[in-house]
């Protein structure tokens, strides 16, 4: 059985061993972790799923940005441990962090990656919206907690502070 909860201290060094093993190696020089330097997630976000015996199956973590200046989440890292992919917990954890985003006011979410996976989640090209080079565009998505939250919404992303 597995359950979901939020990440605490003590799981940050697992979670981060997680990321290692389900992303290609050197994933901290993407440019979108430029946006996380000197950064905190946004804590109450970040979840995990434990299996019985206690070991992180899959994480998800989200930071604080700003889009011309307004607020937004950066979704990710996301993984799930291979041994546990395809059993919907990816799913479940960015549903989960997205239904306390909302719940916490926040209106929007960006995050890199593929279409076809987060589309499920309502996650579309925001083509007006540019992350910090070298990023495909195509793979810029955004999410709205509030109906028209991307609207007219143009401009560099940029870090929180
Ligand atoms: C992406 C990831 C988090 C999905 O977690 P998961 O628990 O396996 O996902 P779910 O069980 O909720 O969903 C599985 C479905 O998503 C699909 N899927 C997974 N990754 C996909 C991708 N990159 N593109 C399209 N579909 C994808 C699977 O084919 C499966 O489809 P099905 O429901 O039709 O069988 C997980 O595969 C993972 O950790 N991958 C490595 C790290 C990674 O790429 N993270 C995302 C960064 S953008």
């Amino acid at each position: 059985m597995i359950e979901l909860g939020s990440e605490t201290r003590d799981d940050r060094w697992a979670v981060e061993a997680l990321f290692d093993l389900c992303f290609a190696p050197g994933r901290e020089a993407l440019s979108s972790y430029r946006l996380r330097d000197e950064t905190d997630p946004v804590s109450e976000l970040c979840l995990v799923a434990r299996d019985d015996g206690d070991t992180i199956a899959g994480a998800i973590r989200f930071w604080p940005v700003r889009v011309a200046a307004q607020p937004a989440l950066l979704l990710g890292p996301v993984a799930v441990h291979p041994t546990h992919q395809g059993e919907g917990l990816g799913a479940a954890l960015i549903q989960g962090g997205l239904e306390a985003a909302r719940d916490r006011g926040w209106t929007r979410v960006i995050l890199v990656g593929d279409a076809p996976y987060y589309s499920r989640f309502g996650f579309h090209r925001i083509e007006d919206v540019i992350m910090p080079p070298p990023t495909n565009p195509n793979r810029v998505l955004g999410a709205e907690l509030v109906p028209g939250a991307w609207q007219g919404l143009a401009g560099v992303v940029t870090r929180w502070d």
